[in-house]
């Protein structure tokens, strides 16, 4: 470990916890030194497959020493499971099958042929699949997979232009290719930069884009992996499984279609309560109620919006879990309810680490519930955390997961509106070596049993999971709100994310961009970084830089490690606050067309951040822009990411741009040279939206197309809660000097607004016709009440 990191380790840690981290890393090694089965050193290659049994869905083939499952889940998603090996408990997934499929088989000269209505894949005896078309176009390939001792290696071709989207959260280029991934959750210790891997969050599934089409494989094994995507074969992946079997799902389509179908299998993310799209306010740590308050205060005092802030480990007593420091808060459930009448939510974090201390109550019926994580041996496995030494509960355990989820009663009853979740990749600290439980850790798997090699990976999504179904049952009325550092395949479904201990340099606010972006492509569409990067001391300049990228994305707040120097908006005086307080509203008034996009992703899984070439996925040219993104179907976002800079180049894709800070329309493809003051970063709004915004109650923005039609979508419920919703859709359409626009209503909830704005971009109104009736008009802003149909005419 370099000496840097190490003396920022210790700032963090502290000179007591770092002296035991030599303790605990020998006991880690200790416990890892089993005598394990003979090494069996080379790759053989399974031996030939010599039956087929055709299922109903799919078909089984073996072969003396390996078998292999194929199923249909829906025409367009295969499951492949190659056997021996230890089947997953599905922990990831919330579907067994998807649609009723028709398969068809069909004998071969070198094996079999199996055949749904969109897919139809080769099965070679020796191995060898080819994935196709009906009408052949071939669009991925596997070799025979390989095996040594326990692992499995998979080898698949890759074609000269392909290009590799998705494995969860990584410090790397948006385009995986050309590198090694480890599938291990990891905390990186201290802070990280770009290309630093693994992290704390993996998703073992990548995105293929290349000129036969787009699919997307998702291997459900959660055990400790190499992803090799071209590194050490310019014209292959290599993935490397340390055991269990070798189960993967191929989904075929387009892109949208691809999340659409993963997120059916592995589960949606559920709409947030709607304060969690506002803004955070954290910090390590607001050490007292005091201290909150006044930073509240200043929230106002300053006329900055805030909708919740963040209680970092400092407000537990002695950092045990499900405690409050009675001295620092001596009134948490009266603080939270002050802050609540000022409309900010208080989230609190936990740990999943209980502190060993025979006086504390999570700790004695944890012990003697025997909730804890053990060694093979019997013993009560120990590593080190914030509190000292600690035990950790074994969330594979169903009886864990709910005694665990209990606790949460306590603090929803003092009026905790959210739960930061950390630590849980799990991390334990060691002065050497993996930062985790050693392997040889035994877990409950449902009663099942199995180790921490096989467990690893999820600890953080089944801690979610055991927070998740408590809180669903002990608040029935409301959504809750987890935000979490490490997770799994199939987090989505319980937990926000945010991309944890980043630098605060430049570089890593770049990085935040692909990291972002990436999450999104791999299921995950809540997260977002620490504003000015977690570790260091962020020049105003670039805190404003950092704000105004993460103002449009789904996770938005300020956090910062403790001893750096404080950063609330005000900090940097001006011309920082305003710029700050400007984009603040700006995300305020964002929030109609955010909460929208959430509602959109609980329906169909697509991310609110969203790479270029989203929809697009046929032009190579968009394909590796990773300093820019989509936020929705409307918005194009070019975050400054160079210290100094005021203006940059922007690739529009094609098809009709406004500026949205100064209305002018430009057309793409191409590059264009946009202006970025300090004031703002270029933003862009796609010709034909229907912006949403909270402006003067509701403004909707009509972003006139020079031709043709373009839409938006209007999302709206109580904030909060499972009651009557609504979904309006404005359909747009030009015809020469006419814009006409429709509102399609949905739902039982009922219409907030009497009268409301319109508002023209690119059309000057000559005459307005509202639903039969003549209306003068002036300008470019109206309001209306509720109508069927408007026409415009334009000025000429
Ligand atoms: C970890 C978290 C960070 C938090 C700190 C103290 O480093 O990633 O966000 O502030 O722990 O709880």
């Amino acid at each position: 470990m370099d000496p840097r990191k190490w003396l920022l380790a210790l700032r963090f840690v502290g000179w007591r916890t770092a002296g035991r981290a030599v303790r605990a890393a020998w006991e880690r090694d200790q416990a890892e030194r089993i005598p394990g089965p003979p090494q069996v050193l080379s790759w053989q290659p399974i031996d030939p497959l010599e039956h087929m049994v055709p299922l109903p869905d799919g078909a089984r083939f073996t072969g003396p020493n390996a078998e292999l499952e194929i199923r249909f889940l829906a025409p367009e998603v295969l499951r492949l499971s190659w056997t021996p090996g230890l089947l997953p408990l599905p922990y990831a997934i919330v579907r067994e099958t998807l649609e009723e499929t028709k398969v068809s088989w069909a004998p071969q000269p070198a094996g079999w042929m199996l055949e749904s209505p969109a897919i139809r894949i080769e099965v070679n005896a020796d191995g060898r699949l080819r994935f196709q078309t009906p009408a052949g176009r071939l669009w991925r390939e596997e070799d025979p997979p390989e095996r040594r001792g326990e692992a499995w290696r998979h080898r698949v071709r890759l074609r000269p232009e392909e290009r590799l989207y998705g494995l969860g959260e990584r410090a790397a280029p948006l385009n995986r290719r050309g590198r090694t991934y480890r599938m291990w959750n990891r905390d990186p210790g201290g802070s990280y930069g770009p290309n630093v891997d693994p992290l704390y969050l993996g998703v073992p599934l990548w995105i293929s884009v290349h000129a036969e089409g787009v699919y997307l494989v998702f291997y459900e094994n959660p055990y400790d992996a190499a992803f090799d995507l071209g590194a050490s074969e310019p014209d292959a992946v290599q993935v490397t499984f340390a055991g269990g079997a070798l189960r993967y799902y191929v989904f075929y389509g387009s892109l949208e279609g691809l999340l659409a179908r993963y997120t059916e299998l592995t589960g949606r993310p559920p709409l947030p309560p709607r304060w969690a799209l506002g803004f955070h306010q954290s910090r390590w740590s607001y050490g007292s109620a005091e201290e909150v308050r006044e930073v509240v205060r200043s929230f106002r005092e300053h006329h900055l919006p805030l909708h919740a802030l963040h209680l970092d480990i400092d407000y537990m007593d002695g950092y045990r879990v499900f405690t409050v420091d009675r001295q620092r808060f001596p009134d948490l459930a009266g603080l939270i309810h002050e802050l609540e009448g000022q409309g900010v939510r208080t989230v609190v974090i936990l740990d999943p680490g209980v502190k060993i201390d025979p006086g504390y109550s999570v700790y004695q019926e944890g012990m003697a519930r025997r909730a804890f994580c053990r060694l093979p041996d019997g013993r009560v496995y120990r590593g080190l955390v914030w509190p000292g030494w600690c035990v950790f509960p074994d969330f594979t355990d169903p009886s864990v997961r709910e005694w665990w989820g209990a606790h949460y009663q306590a603090l929803l009853e003092m009026g905790v509106a959210g739960f930061w979740h950390d630590m849980n990749e799990p991390t334990t600290f060691a002065a050497w070596g993996e930062p985790t439980f050693p392997r040889t850790v035994r877990h409950e798997m449902e009663g099942r049993g199995g180790d921490h090699l096989e467990a690893h990976n999820l600890y953080g999504l089944l801690m979610n999971r055991a927070a998740w179904e408590a809180l669903r049952r002990m608040q029935p009325d409301r959504r809750p709100f987890l935000l979490t550092r490490s997770g799994w395949a199939g987090i989505q479904r319980y937990a926000w994310n945010w991309t944890g201990d980043t630098e605060s340099t430049w570089a890593a606010l770049r990085q935040t961009i692909a990291t972002v972006i990436g999450l999104g492509l791999s299921g995950i569409p809540y997260t977002g970084p620490d504003i000015g990067g977690f570790s260091g001391a962020p020049s105003a300049e670039l805190f404003i830089r950092w704000f105004q990228a993460a103002a449009f994305m789904p996770f938005f707040r300020n956090h910062a490690a403790k001893g750096t120097p404080r950063r609330e908006p005000w900090v940097f005086g001006e011309p920082a606050l305003s710029i700050l307080r400007e984009f603040l509203e700006l995300r305020v008034r964002l929030l109609p067309y955010l909460y929208t996009l959430a509602w959109e992703a609980a329906q169909t899984g697509a991310p609110l951040v969203r790479p270029l070439f989203w929809g697009n996925e046929d032009d190579a040219s968009l394909g590796e822009i990773e300093d820019a993104f989509l936020l929705g179907p409307a918005l194009l976002v070019a975050p400054v990411v160079e210290e100094g800079a005021r203006a940059r180049k922007v690739f529009l894709p094609s098809g009709e741009w406004y500026d949205f800070w100064e209305d002018r329309r430009l057309a793409g493809p191409g590059f264009i040279e946009a202006e970025a003051p300090l004031e703002r970063i270029p933003v862009f709004v796609r010709a034909g939206s229907v912006l949403p915004m909270a402006e003067d109650g509701l403004t909707l923005h009509l972003y006139a197309p020079s031709a043709g039609e373009g839409e938006g979508t209007l999302y709206s419920d109580a904030g909060d809660g499972f009651g009557p919703y609504r979904v309006d859709r404005f359909r747009m359409e030009r015809e020469e000097d006419w814009l006409w626009l429709r509102w399609i209503p949905e739902g039982d909830f009922p219409w907030p607004w009497e009268t409301f704005t319109l508002r023209l971009h690119g059309f000057a109104v000559a005459r307005a016709v509202i639903d039969g009736q003549e209306s003068s008009i002036q300008g470019d802003r109206f309001r209306v009440r509720p109508f069927q149909e408007i026409r415009l005419e334009e000025k000429t």
